[in-house]
Parts: structure tokens; sequence; C-alpha cells
């Protein structure tokens, strides 16, 4: 009989994997127990997805992925996960109400918590210490202690993402996330914003709308659950590979640590594990590609990660650059449309905008985002294919890390409440804003 272990090539070599202390046997251990635990999701959920990516791959549907840069543990809290969720379903209705198109719900949540370093360390004054990876491997806080890697908090990764997950599944299946609550989600939100104002109105219409659809004869239970997917970039393979299980149904390996993982553009090289990872799983995958991305680059990866060219299989989430989009993304788009492949094209606008303000903070500016989606936009219309999706930073909560929007954030102001323990987010209003943006994109595709 086949194990799990034996699927996976141990000479291939991980990128941007933590060098954990000591002898091997903590992380060992680690490992035994995450494999002794239950799945996080189901098999068939991402079968479901699987299924809602093809839709929206044909144009049929719109992907709306969100969430942190890197969760933190300190972080998981009812509130705060309670605004991430409210933030994602006041966009996701946004995009819905104005492009008519099913929304596919994605959260960057219950399992984002590793993170891929440009260096491997970090240095302050005269001391020097390994970088943050996120609270999967070590603390953000700068002490040795602190930034010394512990397997033991791939352990708390998994108990951390099982309680938000149960969260999430309690909010989106227990009725508050019923569309009838479209108002309900703007509460504790400031609604005398102009873009809290728009909200107001359009959640009005869409009440009468169900008010309508009520009087001829639908049931309004159908509007009381949503489906609500989890997702985060596989990055340590210690920890996705001790959750990968061979699902009783069909036999075959899924990572059920959640329902779609994606591969960093620091950790898609063809002959590295990680893709190799992907390969085997039968969770819908996502590959980052950045401004180095060519067209052989890609169709390496869809030969390797998606053979059977199987619409809703393979997620491209392109982050080019504002400045560079336009130029970058028509041959890349173009060589993969001539390969057959259906994947789904996803755009993300936050990580080739990143700069450092003068005053220290990393940070993002509101137009350069919009101008990466438009750009986006623009390469699909004039291809004649389908700009699927989005995959934004954000929170639920009012912090100030990108600069711009409605309330016009500026560099002094990052100091205020920057809270992000890696990239900068959008917060709630400028979230509401660019969901605003792209609807109209959508609606004008
Ligand atoms: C991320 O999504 O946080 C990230 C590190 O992105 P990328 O791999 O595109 O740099
Ligand atoms: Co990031």
């Amino acid at each position: 009989m086949t194990t799990l272990d034996s699927l996976f090539n141990p000479a291939l070599v991980a990128a941007q994997q933590p060098t954990w202390p000591g002898d091997g046997s903590a992380i060992s251990s680690a490992v035994l127990e995450l494999k002794s635990f239950p799945p996080l999701v189901f098999a068939g959920e991402c079968d479901n997805l699987r299924e809602k990516i093809a839709e929206a791959a044909a144009g049929r549907a719109f992907w709306l992925q969100g969430g942190d840069c890197a969760e933190t543990f300190a972080a998981a809290t009812a509130d705060s996960i309670r605004n991430r969720i409210k933030t994602i379903l006041q966009m996701a209705a946004v995009l819905q109400y104005y492009s008519s198109l099913p929304v596919i719900k994605v959260g960057r949540m219950a399992g984002q918590f590793a993170k891929p370093r440009s260096n491997d360390s970090e240095t302050r004054g005269e001391i020097t210490l390994p970088a943050y990876r996120g609270d999967a491997v070590n603390d953000l806080d700068f002490s040795v202690a602190s930034r010394t890697p512990d397997p033991q908090r791939l352990v708390r990764v998994y108990h951390t993402s099982s309680a938000t997950l149960n969260l999430v599944r309690a909010f989106t299946q227990g009725g508050f996330a019923d569309l009838r609550q479209v108002h309900e989600w703007n509460k504790g939100f400031i609604r005398d914003s102009s873009v809290g104002q728009r909200y107001e109105e359009m959640a009005k219409e869409v009440g009468r709308a169900l008010e309508f659809m009520r009087s001829a004869g639908v049931d309004p239970a159908a509007f009381k659950s949503v489906d609500f997917y989890a997702s985060h970039e596989a990055l340590i393979l210690e920890y996705e590979k001790a959750l990968t299980r061979i699902d009783s149904r069909t036999q075959l390996p899924y990572d059920v640590s959640a329902h779609f993982v994606w591969i960093g553009e620091r950790t898609r090289q063809l002959n590295g594990a990680h893709v190799e990872f992907a390969s085997k799983i039968r969770n819908p995958i996502g590959v980052k590609l950045g401004p180095k991305t060519s067209v052989d680059d890609a169709l390496a990866l869809i030969d390797v990660l998606d053979p059977e060219r199987e619409p809703g299989r393979l997620t491209f989430i392109t982050r080019m650059g504002a400045g560079k989009i336009r130029e970058l993304l028509p041959t890349l788009v173009d060589g993969v449309t001539k390969s057959g492949a259906q994947v789904l094209w996803v755009c993300d606008p936050m990580h080739g905008n990143t700069y450092e303000a003068p005053t220290g903070y990393k940070t993002r500016r509101f137009d350069d985002v919009l101008d990466e989606v438009k750009g986006f936009f623009e390469v699909h219309k004039a291809l004649g294919t389908h700009p699927g999706g989005i995959h934004i930073e954000l929170t639920g909560d009012d912090v100030t890390e990108c600069v711009g929007g409605g309330e016009q954030i500026s560099h002094e102001d990052l100091a205020t409440r920057y809270e992000s323990a890696c990239d900068p987010r959008l917060n709630h209003a400028q979230s509401l804003e660019l969901a605003f943006l792209v609807a109209e994109m959508l609606r004008d595709r």
C-alpha cells in the first residue's frame, strides 16, 4: 500500500523553509501530532469549489479572495474575524449587485500564518536575528527567544485555524451571512463616510429586490447561508504534507488544511518541492505570477499542475505592479489561452505595488491598487478573455496601512494605526471603495 509520505520525493529542494533548531526531534513530534488530527475541511467541499472556479474561468462567476497578509495568533479574536468576514461579505454584495454574477467568497484566512521572506535575517542596529516568517514559525517581537523557530507553533496553527474556521462556518451557515442581513454587515463601521452611505443605498435596493422576490413566491431561506472558503499559501511543507490525507470517497490525496492553497512567487520553482506538492493534491490550486514570469514558465507550470487541462483546477494569480501589467499580462494570457488550459485569471493588485514610505513604513497607494485592477480588466477585454477575480490583502479594522482612498490617508497618517505583521492591508473603507470601483469595471466589461 502506498503511504502518503511516499507520494513526495524527499530529494527535491523546498525553498523558504524554516531552520528548526535542535536535532529534528521537535519537528518530527509536531508532524506526528498534526497527522493525528482530524481534517479542517472536507474533500467534497474542495471539489465544489473547483466547480465554481471553472464557472469563474468561463466568465460566469467572479472570485473574491481577501484577508490578512499574515494572520497572527493574537488577532484570531471574535471581533477581528467577524470584521474580516463582514468586509468580504459587503464587498461580495457590491460586486454581485452591480455585475449580476455569483461571487465566490474566499478568505486568506484560517491558515495564512507563514511568510516567505526576501532576507533570512533582519538587522536592527548591532543586532541580527532570524527574519519573522509568520506566527507558524516564530514571533514578530525582536528578541532571540521570539525569533527562534519553534515547531510547536505548527500545532498552534492547526488549532487557531480550527477555531477560526469554526466561527467562519457559524457566521456563514447560521444566518449572519443571509443576504437579508446586508444592512447589518455595515453596523459598527463608519456609516457617515461617503462609501458607507453608498453602501447603505445599495443595501436598501437589495432589500427591496428581496422583498419583491418574496412577494413573487421565492423562499427567503434560499438566502440564509453562503459558501465561504478558506485559503492560504502552502508554504511550510511539513505542515501541508501532515495534513494531506486520502479521501475515502475517491481514494485521492487532498490537503485538508484549506479548500484552496496557492504557491507563492518565491516558491514556484518547476523542480522544487512546492510545485511537486501541489501537483499531487486534488484541491484547486493557485500560483502567483510576478513580472518576471515568461510564457514558457506558465506553460511548464500548466503541464505539471494541470496536465488534463481540467477547468477549475488551476488559478493564476498575477501580481505585476500597476506600471507593468498592461505591458506584461497580454503575452502571458495569450500564450496560456493558446495552450488550451482553462485557468482562472485572478489579479493580486497588492504585491507588485509595495514601497517604503519616507516615514519608514511599508505601504501601497490605493490608486496603484486600483490602477492594476483597471489594467487587468483592460488586458482581458482586449484579448476577449475573462478577468476572473481579485486577491486582496485587507482587514475589517480601521487601520492606516495603505495611503489614499476616500479617507486620504497620507504617509504621515500611517503611524496612527499600523498593525500588520507583514504587508500593508486595505482597511474596511478602502476595501468597500475598491469593491464599488471593481463592480463598475465588472459591469462594463
Ligand atoms: C503574499 O501573498 O503574501 C505573498 C507573499 O505574495 P507573493 O508570493 O506574490 O509575493
Ligand atoms: Co503579503
